[in-house]
């Protein structure tokens, strides 16, 4: 088929507002006259709803932002994976706005299933989860949400091939949104209540991160591949190496990547715990990718950007910024590296696997090779896994081990379809799965016999190898690498072959021995358009279309508002239990077979705190209500929404650690808590629950926790006062607490961290509660 570019109004709704952020960046270098920036500070900062009041708080009073300036943010656009998209858009529907404020767009593809290829796979999965798919599109027609249904593929393929520009600043809820960093955008992955602050206008808050260095140098060859960029930064500063911070690349290497391979590194930045990563526009590779993208003129208004003085200059990082550490990397020393298993920070250069398998007792063979993915699936991935297939077959070899292609997109598919790509890898024993995340995100059927429980290797292209992640088998070992190298491997099925200098036996007692591979950056006919059913629906919001969601339904529910604050203290509530320990978003809302239910509050809500270890009686999910009789925590807690007793949590220290998931904050509102009180709190999780207005409460002497048990009786004082005061966030609060059994009354002084705006949230019941007051008027 003939490549389609889209309608002018869509390139004009996928193009950054280029002269409001120029303006905003004028305005940020009037309060820093002599600062040079970095890439992610210009970006952010032209980003911000005011930037004045951002940077100049009284807390860092514009000399200390990175790590301690909250940043109120107004981004340009929002994506939404199926999963999380549901939770998101119920929501936004309770606000009763017609349309969402900045574009968005909803993509479906964590919900099928990998086993014998597309073609089956992909009919069966839509009528396995038909009344979700029909809920998103309906709710995505009504609101003016582009909607890309099963089988168009991967989120952040694309959102590569359609939305990410050079400037823009998107969140996504999905946790490898920074994957569009390669295409020099700040993309951030969040949970569904941050895409809603986005959706109805309200700035987003983001505590300013740290921006880290990763310098470029040198020039990659051979084996070597962007992949194998991040395979090795994820060994240099492990999983928690990133967190707080932007990794912003940059230096000469950088001229020599293509987009996608850039795009690739951003992905996995996500494995070192990034809040995003991001390249400069370049102009040899940003240009003709967004040229074959059919955004011909958004390449050239950010090549006109990119050409101007540093000072207006928004798309590179300003000579002499400086950087919160910096780590070099020479790409032409770099060799390829396989990272797992079961951790994507255990990394390890090819030429040293071979002994790492041996010292480690790892398989010495492997069942399948998985390549493609959001992570691996651009032209450049597939045409140098093909170029490896072609020299092995022409040698009259077969892959040893199962061989699987999952392309990222429908675009992909059909352009390496055309190209001829597709069938050599068919020919050649390859299967081709659906262009969805499948065998990623544990939607693999695998049908070679390996039961569950049994110990066995597999490598993948993919950018997570968690216990479990792609078959629910906690043994597989999942080993990340490049495309290439795993193509090259799938040929031996061997774990310890090194294609760069092992050879493969043929009958004729010769052997043969790879090439390295070859590819191209960027198809010459242009990529295809692929199957028209596969087209997003227009950006047009249609208010008489009802959205679809069945009364009867179990995964799927209308939110309905929570409650307001009362006239008054939350008086006689009671402890419903008191965590010993972690307690992770996991604890509070565990994931697995609940995700089915990510829909439905009133469902999901029956694995609430699940996990949690009761510090009474160091029991995991049982808790006693008065009278002695026990019950599972979501049993009492349902008990007690239904008698209309409020109650509250006592927790240890970082209570909510783990995830941005918005349910470990919506579940618990829900069943009827009012107050967590805590040692301390994840910051993530601590605004989550004020936003669902939850008050979030940490003990001024942590040996009151001690003092607490399950079914105590707590009451505010002075909390009515802080959240009356208009606002201003100031003022004590302190809990009176009548004993279960004794009646004995004491009292404990507390402290809050509710802003102005918070309190707001609070008094409303919801945050989305008070937008929906606003935008009633
Ligand atoms: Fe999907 Fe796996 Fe990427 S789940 S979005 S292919 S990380």
């Amino acid at each position: 088929s003939q490549p389609t570019s889209p309608v002018a109004s869509d390139v004009a709704s996928r193009t950054p507002p280029y002269t409001r952020l120029l303006k905003n960046l004028r305005q940020v270098r009037r309060l820093f006259p002599n600062r040079p920036l970095t890439l992610a500070e210009k970006i952010l900062f032209s980003h911000l709803d005011n930037a004045e009041e951002s940077l100049f708080d009284n807390t860092n009073n514009g000399t200390d932002i990175r790590g301690r300036a909250t940043l109120k943010l107004k981004p340009d656009r929002v994506a939404m994976q199926d999963a999380s998209a549901q939770m998101a858009l119920l929501q936004f529907m309770s606000c009763g706005l017609p349309t969402t404020a900045v574009p968005a767009s909803i993509h479906c593809d964590h919900m099928i299933v990998g086993e014998q290829g597309a073609d089956t796979d992909l009919p069966n999965s839509i009528a396995g989860n038909k009344e979700v798919f029909d809920f998103l599109e309906s709710a995505a027609k009504r609101y003016g949400i582009e909607f890309w249904p099963p089988g168009a593929g991967i989120i952040h393929q694309t959102v590569l091939e359609n939305y990410a520009a050079p400037g823009l600043m998107m969140l996504g809820t999905d946790s490898h949104t920074p994957n569009a960093g390669g295409l020099g955008c700040i993309a951030i992955g969040v949970g569904g209540a941050d895409a809603v602050d986005a959706l109805v206008d309200a700035p987003w808050e983001l505590k300013a991160p740290k921006v880290k260095g990763i310098r470029l140098e040198g020039q990659l060859s051979g084996w070597a591949s962007p992949k194998d960029i991040i395979l090795h930064l994820a060994g240099r500063l492990t999983v928690r190496g990133g967190t707080g911070y932007i990794l912003e690349y940059h230096g000469p290497g950088v001229q020599s990547l293509s987009c996608t391979g850039m795009a690739t590194v951003c992905n996995m930045g996500a494995e070192v715990g990034a809040t995003t990563s991001l390249f400069p526009f370049t102009e040899s590779a940003h240009g003709p990718y967004l040229h074959s993208t059919h955004r011909g003129s958004i390449a050239e208004q950010a090549a006109a950007i990119a050409a101007s003085p540093d000072v207006h200059n928004l798309l590179v990082a300003d000579e002499g910024a400086e950087y919160d550490g910096e780590v070099v990397i020479d790409l032409s020393k770099l060799e390829p590296h396989i990272n797992g298993p079961f951790t994507p920070d255990l990394s390890t250069p090819l030429s040293l696997f071979k002994d790492a398998v041996k010292a480690n007792e790892w398989p010495e063979t492997f069942g399948a090779g998985l390549i493609g993915s959001c992570t691996n699936s651009s032209y450049a991935d597939m045409t140098r896994a093909e170029s490896l297939v072609r020299q092995a077959s022409a040698a009259g070899l077969q892959p040893k081990a199962d061989f699987f292609i999952t392309p990222g997109s429908e675009q992909i598919r059909a352009t390496v379809d055309r190209d001829g790509t597709m069938a050599t890898f068919e020919q050649n024993g390859g299967v081709v799965l659906a262009n969805a995340c499948g065998p990623c995100i544990g939607q693999w059927s695998r049908t070679d016999g390996v039961a569950n429980g049994e110990a066995n290797a597999i490598f993948t292209s993919y950018n997570r190898n968690f216990p479990g992640r792609n078959d629910g088998n906690r043994k597989t070992m999942n080993f990340l690498a490049s495309p290439e190298l795993v193509t090259a491997m799938s040929y031996s099925g061997r774990t310890d072959f090194n294609p760069m200098v092992d050879s493969i036996p043929l009958a004729n007692e010769q052997s043969f021995k790879f090439e390295p591979p070859t590819g191209i950056d960027l198809p010459k006919a242009g990529f295809a358009a692929g199957n028209p059913l596969f087209m997003p629906s227009p950006p047009t919001p249609s208010a008489d279309v009802d959205v679809a969601i069945d009364p009867h339904s179990d995964r799927l529910a209308v939110l309905e508002p929570f409650d307001p604050f009362p006239q008054g203290e939350l008086t006689e509530m009671k402890v419903l239990v008191r965590v010993k320990g972690q307690c992770t978003t996991d604890t509070i809302s565990a994931a697995g077979p609940w995700l089915k239910y990510k829909g439905h509050l009133p469902n999901i809500s029956e694995n609430t705190l699940i996990g949690a270890v009761s510090a009474d009686t160091g029991a995991v999910n049982e808790v006693a209500d008065v009278d002695g009789q026990t019950y599972t925590i979501p049993e009492l807690a349902t008990k007690w929404k239904g008698q209309g007793q409020a109650w509250i949590v006592v927790a240890e220290h970082n209570y909510g650690e783990g995830s941005a998931r918005e349910h470990a904050a919506l579940q618990p509102r829900y069943l009827g808590c009012r107050v967590v009180l805590a040692k301390s709190f994840a910051r993530i999780h601590e605004t989550n629950l004020k936003k669902q207005g939850v008050v979030p409460l940490t003990f001024v002497n942590e040996e009151d926790y001690d003092k607490l048990a399950g079914c105590d009786e707590v009451s505010t004082e002075g909390l009515h006062e802080v959240l009356q005061q208009s606002g201003s966030g100031a003022g004590s609060v302190s809990l009176r607490i009548k004993q279960k059994g004794s009646g004995a009354e004491w009292r404990i002084p507390v402290r809050h961290t509710l802003s102005k705006d918070q309190c707001g949230f609070i008094v409303a019941g919801s945050a989305l509660n008070l937008l929906a007051k606003k935008g009633r008027g």
